[in-house]
């Protein structure tokens, strides 16, 4: 596992992923651990413990085939990052009932852990920020691959819930597996049906996000943050303000995915493409923003940048900071503001070049992104910025956003 056996009149194919056969059918079956298919004529399924024959469940994947082709754009990490309008407001009119059920799961749970790799980490964590502000209630927040380390005290009243696009991410998958070794109760929220993560839960929503191929995360994140609003907002008992708020995001999304912002975007990322460092910062829900937008410029333009929270550049990160160093600001209109923009001010005063990604101008920026407020949910549009001004770095120098180097969209061994 993973290994998915496509079926259509005759014939079989077999891949690692879905993506890889679609295009010929869309009758899958996905085989679990110890499970081998033997293909002829017909198809069996064997348990490979037992030598005996299991009644394969044939899966129907509901997306569409040309969801998995570039259409008019360049590149799928762009077309992914225009997709992210319709993922929102699926979310936001299609999900109330599942939304509803994981809230009461995590009402009564004792202990409630969110868990994931790179980007869905980013989400992860910016689930504790939400269930801090939105819920008032304490979630606890850990790495995959750490959360073996951290998980020897879960019971049957845990609730871990694993976040992971490709419910793949070993991880992810192998922690999740040993909390339910200990009894704890688990939710994945994953873009693939039948995927190991999917098959493991206790309760499973999908991101609904259609296939995501380039190798860097956008509209599947887009998505996890969405259904982490709304579960917030759920479990404090105003569901009907989060679905408002992701309607309003989507709509936001749509409006800076307009050429004049674009174009702003293109003259930024030809700057920005000549420097070897950047740095970015934000505080509260922005401080995962920060993380989230560094890992994209690092994977896709391959720019050496690091995310902070802001209150930490006193302590050490300041002394980076020289003449001409850009450094994007997050500063949304919330608790954060006066302080983010105090410690914008202390970069620039060292020389810093301040682009602020905010609903509000300031003097302290140099270069200004307009984004609307939206509440918790301006993280979204702040995202979005991020992702295409790493998708326009990357045109600038030259090299592909869809496969940056090193890179595996899954990763599924340690
Ligand atoms: C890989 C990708 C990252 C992604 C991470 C987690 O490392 O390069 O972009 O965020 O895996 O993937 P997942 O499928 O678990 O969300």
């Amino acid at each position: 596992s993973p290994l998915v056996v496509g079926i259509d009149k005759g014939e079989f194919f077999v891949s690692s992923d879905v993506l890889g056969i679609s295009k010929h059918t869309k009758k899958i079956v996905f085989l679990g651990d110890f499970e081998m298919a033997i293909l002829g004529k017909t198809f069996q399924l064997i348990d490979v413990k037992t030598g005996e024959k299991i009644e394969p469940k044939i899966e129907k994947i509901t997306w569409d085939l040309n969801e998995a082709d570039k259409g008019k754009f360049k590149h799928f990490m762009i077309k992914e990052i225009f997709e992210q309008p319709i993922v929102i407001t699926n979310i936001a009119k299609n999900y109330r009932d599942q939304i509803k059920k994981i809230a009461e799961m995590i009402k009564v749970a004792r202990g409630t852990f969110f868990i994931g790799c790179g980007t869905a980490s980013y989400a992860a964590l910016a689930g504790q920020y939400l269930f801090s502000s939105v819920a008032r209630k304490h979630v606890n927040f850990a790495i995959g691959s750490e959360f073996n380390y951290l998980e020897h005290y879960l019971n049957n009243q845990s609730l871990v819930i694993a976040i992971s696009q490709s419910g793949e991410t070993i991880d992810v998958v192998e922690p999740v597996a040993n909390a339910r070794k200990r009894g704890a109760k688990v939710v994945a929220i994953t873009n693939v049906l039948g995927s190991t993560l999917y098959r493991l839960a206790d309760q499973r929503v999908l991101l609904g996000a259609g296939p995501e191929v380039a190798v860097c995360a956008t509209k599947s994140f887009i998505a996890m943050i969405s259904i982490l609003i709304f579960l917030s907002f759920e479990v404090a008992g105003k569901g009907d303000i989060a679905s408002k708020m992701l309607l309003d995001a989507s709509k936001n999304v749509s409006q800076i995915l307009n050429n004049k912002y674009l174009e702003k975007i293109k003259k930024l990322a030809t700057l920005i493409a000549k420097q070897e460092h950047l740095y970015i910062i934000g505080r509260g829900l922005s401080y995962p923003t920060a993380l989230e937008a560094t890992l994209k410029l690092k994977e896709v333009p391959y720019i050496h940048s690091e995310g902070f929270a802001g209150g930490e550049l006193k302590h050490g990160v300041i002394a980076l900071i020289e003449k001409g160093t850009p450094t994007i600001v997050f500063a949304p209109e919330d608790e954060t503001y006066p302080s983010i923009i105090s410690n914008a001010i202390e970069i620039k005063a060292r020389g810093g070049y301040i682009i602020g990604i905010s609903p509000k101008n300031n003097e302290a920026f140099d270069y200004w992104f307009e984004v609307k407020d939206l509440g918790e949910a301006t993280i979204i549009p702040n995202v979005v910025t991020a992702q295409a001004l790493a998708y326009y770095i990357t045109i600038a120098r030259g090299l592909d956003p869809d496969k940056p180097r090193n890179l595996a969209k899954s990763v599924t061994v340690k």
